[in-house]
């Protein structure tokens, strides 16, 4: 797909995704009661909801990104000192993002120290990234840059999703010295505690004795910000929400008035998580052509479109622990808003 010198390629992942599977989701969607969407989250993000997200990252009320960017400032050479590896695998990599470039910059302090006072040749100061994304073109975009900003840098980019490719990505030989796989972002959140378990019981079962694991995780906290940042004054979250049922008018040859919408989010505090949902403002039937099916909403209906789980220590902990994955270190930012969970397979 992709090849520069030997220093970086980006190909196809696993198994391409079978294109029944979306109406399928979507009918169980709709046809559940209360209808949701949330299982699915990634059909938010078409290129339009791609556009809106990184729209909300920049928010006043959305500390999520910002927090973490501190946090990565702050600790990605503790996080290599304690990780010691060469190889950096993350999923959902998008655009070369300043997070990148922070564990980057630390992985590669972290060889350059490992080799002082030796010859530093260039086999042993080498750093490989392997990035995975939907997008193929964010994936040759970043691969591009990076190889300019790093001369030490191997890149192998995949084009995938991580459910259906974390197999494959983590059967690959880790470079020596293991790996450091990290989901970052809150993404994680995205997962019902079902499928999160599978993910990680995956993830876990991919990993050799000196990989670790970097996980992003959003601490729980006061309800009103909670409600700031996923209902925020712009209208930007409400949009991204209301761009899911464009998606499912184009996709599914469905016929979804916006307007007759209304976005919602509240703090499930006793499920640790935020909800969002759509609320139809009238009865009306909305016909879903590609399903044949009409799907009536009553007058104030809702319809949930995402749900994102919030953390304690404990509960991150125990997140691990259920897969066989210990909690080396949670590290958070000054105001403790978000977290990053490194963890290890569990010593036996
Ligand atoms: C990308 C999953 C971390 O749950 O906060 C932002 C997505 N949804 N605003 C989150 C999102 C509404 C976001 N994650």
């Amino acid at each position: 797909m992709f090849r520069e010198d030997d220093r970086a390629s980006v190909e196809r992942i696993g198994a391409a995704e079978d294109p029944g599977s979306m109406a399928a989701d979507v009918r169980a969607g709709l046809l559940g009661v209360p209808k949701d969407l949330s299982p699915w989250p990634k059909y938010l993000y078409d290129e339009r909801g791609s556009e809106l997200f990184e729209k909300i990252t920049t928010l006043p009320e959305y500390y999520q990104t910002r927090a973490e960017a501190a946090i990565l400032e702050e600790h990605a050479r503790g996080i290599f000192a304690r990780a010691g590896c060469r190889e950096l695998v993350e999923l959902g990599s998008g655009a070369a993002s300043a997070k990148t470039r922070a564990l980057l910059d630390a992985m590669s302090a972290q060889t350059l120290s490992n080799v002082r006072g030796g010859s530093a040749d260039d086999e042993s100061t080498a750093i490989h990234y392997v990035p995975l994304d939907v997008s193929e073109s964010a994936l040759v975009g970043s691969a591009r840059v990076l190889l300019d900003e790093y001369p030490q840098l191997c890149v192998s980019g995949f084009v995938g999703d991580f459910e259906g490719c974390l197999k494959s990505l983590l059967a690959r030989p880790p470079w020596p010295g293991g790996r450091l796989v990290a989901l970052l972002g809150g993404t994680i959140g995205n997962f019902t505690p079902e499928k999160r378990r599978a993910f990680l019981s995956r993830l876990r079962a991919g990993l050799g004795d000196g990989d670790h694991v970097l996980i992003g995780v959003d601490l729980v906290k006061d309800a009103c910000l909670f409600e700031a940042a996923y209902d925020d004054e712009a209208g930007v979250t409400a949009e991204f929400n209301k761009n899911l049922l464009s998606v499912l008018d184009r996709e599914l040859e469905a016929d979804f008035d916006p307007s007759l919408f209304e976005h919602r989010a509240f703090y499930d505090a006793e499920n640790a998580r935020v909800e969002m949902w759509l609320h139809s403002k009238v009865e009306q039937e909305v016909p879903v052509g590609a399903l044949d099916l009409t799907v009536r909403f009553g007058a104030g209906e809702g319809m949930r479109t995402e749900i994102s789980a919030k953390f304690t220590r404990e509960s991150a902990g125990e997140m691990f622990a259920e897969v066989g994955l210990d909690l080396v270190e949670l590290y958070t930012d000054p105001d403790d808003l978000f977290g990053l969970a490194l963890g290890r397979p569990e010593e036996v």
